[in-house]
């Protein structure tokens, strides 16, 4: 028996901010961005709008894909960075929304690779007996984004995906996942204040520590490292070798960490799937709007193998190989 993909939706917001717009807001070029990350533009989130928003709108679509409704559901998982609010979780705000059964509903916090951690769980879950769990990845960086540092602001996006990941017969669905962790190195990548080590104060406000903290270069090193090491462990735990791999979705943080991975795996880039340049790094939503994608224009289709890898705040790191 295998946990299998039976529907996908994704959705991202419709408000479009380009290299030419942050050119306006900080001292960057188009033609940096570009050639560091290549990233050409993200979508932001209204002022309205939280994770739970654009997760239900994905969520609507990955039903609609499986073609089932919100009262088969056996469980939900969200995998975010930026939930609604600290507690409850965006999960229970998603439970309400659609209204599923009172099911179990929990959010996992592994930075990027959250939707990936959240697979895996559903998996185990799946195979415990539990079926139709909904798993999804949202997040808004844009809120928690610092628009004066240079650095940061021309990387992130937001979006979300959902899945509906069914009890199989064996014949297509997960294949072999491998996830990982190493706190050592926090400090390179997080959010200061707003948690319980450093409650929201007028200082904390003032001294802009509720927005993202990132060290870029070391970050980098660490990804390309992690995000080959997920990618081998999970093939070798399958006993797949990289040419059977018809597409590779890697979390889509920059270009270059896309593109070393892939060269570490000797994998042709006509067998990556990039839209970073579109969405930027949608944490959470990378890999989901990415997948959502690769269905949609016929990149994938039932059968093929496809191989996920992401790296995150934590550090987290982890792949999903699945038959689609
Ligand atoms: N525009 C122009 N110049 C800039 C900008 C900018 N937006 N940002 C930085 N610079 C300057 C720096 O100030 C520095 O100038 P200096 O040499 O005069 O000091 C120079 O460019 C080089 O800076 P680096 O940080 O060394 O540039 P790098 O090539 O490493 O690229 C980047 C920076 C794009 C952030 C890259 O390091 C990166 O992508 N890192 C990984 C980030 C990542 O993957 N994070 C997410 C993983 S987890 C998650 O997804 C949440």
């Amino acid at each position: 028996m295998r946990a299998y993909i039976a529907g996908i939706g994704s959705y991202a917001p419709d408000k479009v901010l380009t290299n030419a717009d942050l050119e306006k807001i900080v001292d960057t070029s188009d033609e940096w961005i570009t050639s560091r990350s290549g990233i050409k533009e993200r979508r932001i989130a209204a002022e309205n709008q939280a994770a739970s928003d654009l997760a239900l709108i994905a969520t609507e679509r990955a039903l609609k894909s499986a073609g089932i409704k919100a009262k088969d559901l056996g469980a939900i998982i969200v995998g975010t960075a930026t939930p609604d609010m600290p507690f409850p979780s965006t999960a229970c705000l998603i439970q309400k929304q659609i209204g599923a059964p009172h099911v179990m509903a929990f959010d996992i916090s592994a930075g990027c690779t959250g939707f990936l951690y959240a697979l895996g769980v559903a998996e185990i879950f799946i195979k415990g007996g539990y079926d139709n769990i909904l798993v999804i990845g949202a997040d808004i960086l844009s809120k928690f984004t610092d628009y004066t540092d240079r650095t940061t602001c021309v990387l992130f996006g937001d979006g979300a995906g959902a899945l509906i990941v069914k009890k199989g017969d064996g014949t297509r669905g997960i294949l072999s996942s491998h996830f990982a962790s190493d706190g050592s190195s926090w400090q390179l990548l997080h959010q200061p204040a707003g948690g319980s080590r450093m409650p929201a104060s007028i200082e904390t406000v003032e001294k802009r520590l509720h927005v993202i903290r990132m060290q870029g270069n070391e970050v980098f090193k660490l990804a390309v490292r992690a995000m080959s090491d997920a990618a081998v462990k999970t093939l070798r735990a399958a006993n797949v070798s990289p040419s059977e791999v018809k597409l590779l979705i890697p979390h889509q943080a920059n270009i270059r960490i896309i593109e070393a991975s892939a060269k570490r795996l000797h994998m042709p880039m006509d067998k990556v799937l990039v839209n970073l340049d579109r969405y930027g790094n949608t944490s959470t939503a990378s890999i989901p709007l990415a997948l959502d994608e690769a269905v949609k224009t016929g990149r994938i289709d039932r059968g093929d193998i496809v191989l996920m890898i992401a790296f995150g705040a934590g550090f987290t790191w982890g792949g999903v190989l699945f038959e689609y």
